[in-house]
């Protein structure tokens, strides 16, 4: 199993970089493909809690070599800053790598964000104002600034101040905030060259690893129904978490990959706006949120919750050709006499084939459920899946025959061993 890919089936927040620390073990690299600090990737490790936006969440191992792909979206005070906080609490940074292919992200693009949002008004993305649009929409224009052009000083420089001062026009235009391009031209030095000890050809890394016959895992951020082009759009993030998006966003090809783990939760959530059928508007929905502790790691907000979606779980096996299921947070649903699961939309009174291919009609079918029994105990203690209680079985059950593929992982509680693990 040389190459592992693990991206999220849902709208984010699946569970990945838990289940991502426990696979790292078997690994040598974790490498990050796409998205930024827009990610929120919680690790639990004993008694500690660690946060992570950039940095891989195979960090925790001595063995592991972290890389931050191409496809990745670099903030470098954020960077930083993860970096010093991960020091500082004894986990060692030094082996990260950054590649050179990587755009970097500036103060203009979150100015970008912010306006367009509020120009957006009602209909705002409901972005994590990280400025990762405007950051992808320059890399598209061939205007990006990269992490390798930081090895050259002065010509670093010179990039940032070109861009600070072209942006400043743009952003005075669109009635925006002024740049002190000055103060972001000596920060952005500074940080540049804090960054050079970090830069690295990455694709060749990663060849070389693989030539060596050394096991790789790929983080996705954030999720398949947030991609780019395969989500829910408009309401989506600027790049491609399925798994295709691992190959542009690290230089490795589709033939390098052999395992694909999808990461859904036993129920669903999503941060910002957009299209959501099984969404949970009451009561349910605030238990989900209050046990679930559904509230966003970057940015805080509430995630909006509802049921399991079957429909969108076997799209997402189909675009990221999934070899199997990691169900996260099945704890979180112990205390539920019923737990629904949604297995059809149907618009206008009739069945639909699958899911929709617009979005608009996303938000305008009304979920077919199946009802389950709730187990009504603790599976938090359960490490072997016969150990579970039948009705939560039968969920799994469920999941498996409807897409097809095998649930081989199992969150019962949000650290690390906390894991029912198939064999
Ligand atoms: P990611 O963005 O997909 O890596 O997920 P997040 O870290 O944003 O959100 C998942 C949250 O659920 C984190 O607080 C995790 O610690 C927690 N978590 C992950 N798996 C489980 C699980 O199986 N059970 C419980 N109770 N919590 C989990
Ligand atoms: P992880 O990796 C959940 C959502 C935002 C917004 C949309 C676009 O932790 O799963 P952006 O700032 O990317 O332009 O925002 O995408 N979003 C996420 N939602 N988890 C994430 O990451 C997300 N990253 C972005 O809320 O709706
Ligand atoms: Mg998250």
């Amino acid at each position: 199993m040389p190459v592992s890919v693990v991206v999220g089936t849902q709208w984010g927040d699946e569970g990945k970089a838990k289940i991502i620390d426990l696979l790292a073990e078997s690994h040598q690299i974790v490498a990050r493909y796409q998205g930024g600090h827009n990610a929120g990737h919680t690790v639990v490790v004993g008694k500690e809690k660690y946060a992570l936006q950039l940095v891989p969440s195979g960090v925790f191992y001595a063995h592991v070599t972290p890389v931050i792909g191409n496809g990745v979206v670099v903030d470098l005070p954020t960077l930083f800053k993860e970096i010093d906080t991960l020091e500082s609490r004894g986990v060692t940074c030094s082996r990260l790598k950054v590649s050179s292919l990587a755009h970097l992200i500036f103060p203009w693009h979150q100015a970008h964000d912010a306006i367009s949002e509020s120009s957006l008004g009602e209909n705002k993305i409901g972005t994590t104002l990280k400025g990762i649009g405007p950051a992808y929409a320059d890399k598209s224009r061939r205007v990006g600034i990269r992490a390798g052009d930081v090895r050259d000083a002065t010509r670093f420089k010179q990039l940032v101040r070109d861009r600070a001062v072209a942006e400043q026009k743009i952003l005075t235009a669109l009635g925006g905030e002024n740049l002190n391009v000055s103060e972001i031209v000596d920060n952005f030095a500074a940080l540049g060259e804090r960054l050079k000890p970090y830069v690295s050809d990455t694709v060749n890394f990663l060849h070389d690893a693989l030539d060596r016959d050394e096991n790789l895992l790929l983080e996705g951020a954030q999720a398949t129904f947030l991609d780019i082009d395969h989500g829910t759009y408009p309401f989506v993030t600027s790049s491609n978490p399925i798994a295709g998006g691992a190959c542009a966003g690290t230089g490795l090809g589709p033939r390098d990959i052999t395992r694909i783990v999808g990461i859904a939760k036993a129920y669903t959530t999503r941060v910002g706006s957009g299209p959501f059928p099984s969404e949970l508007l009451g009561e349910l929905g605030d238990k989900i949120v209050d046990i679930g502790r559904e509230f966003g790691t970057v940015t805080g907000r509430r995630r909006r919750p509802g049921w399991l979606d079957l429909v969108m779980l076997r799209h997402a096996v189909r675009l990221n050709s999934l070899t199997e299921i990691a169900l996260t947070k099945l704890d979180i649903l112990d205390t539920f006499t019923t737990v629904r699961v949604c297995v059809g939309y149907e618009l206008n009174g009739k069945e639909l084939a699958g899911y929709p291919d617009d979005p608009q009609l996303l938000g305008q079918v009304i979920p077919k459920y199946v009802d389950l029994k709730g187990w009504n105990k603790s599976v938090s203690a359960v490490r072997n899946y016969s150990d579970l209680p039948e009705q939560a079985k039968a969920l799994i059950e469920l999941v498996e025959k409807h897409v097809g593929v095998p649930v081989t992982m199992i969150g019962v509680g949000p650290e690390r061993n906390e894991c029912v693990v198939r064999k």
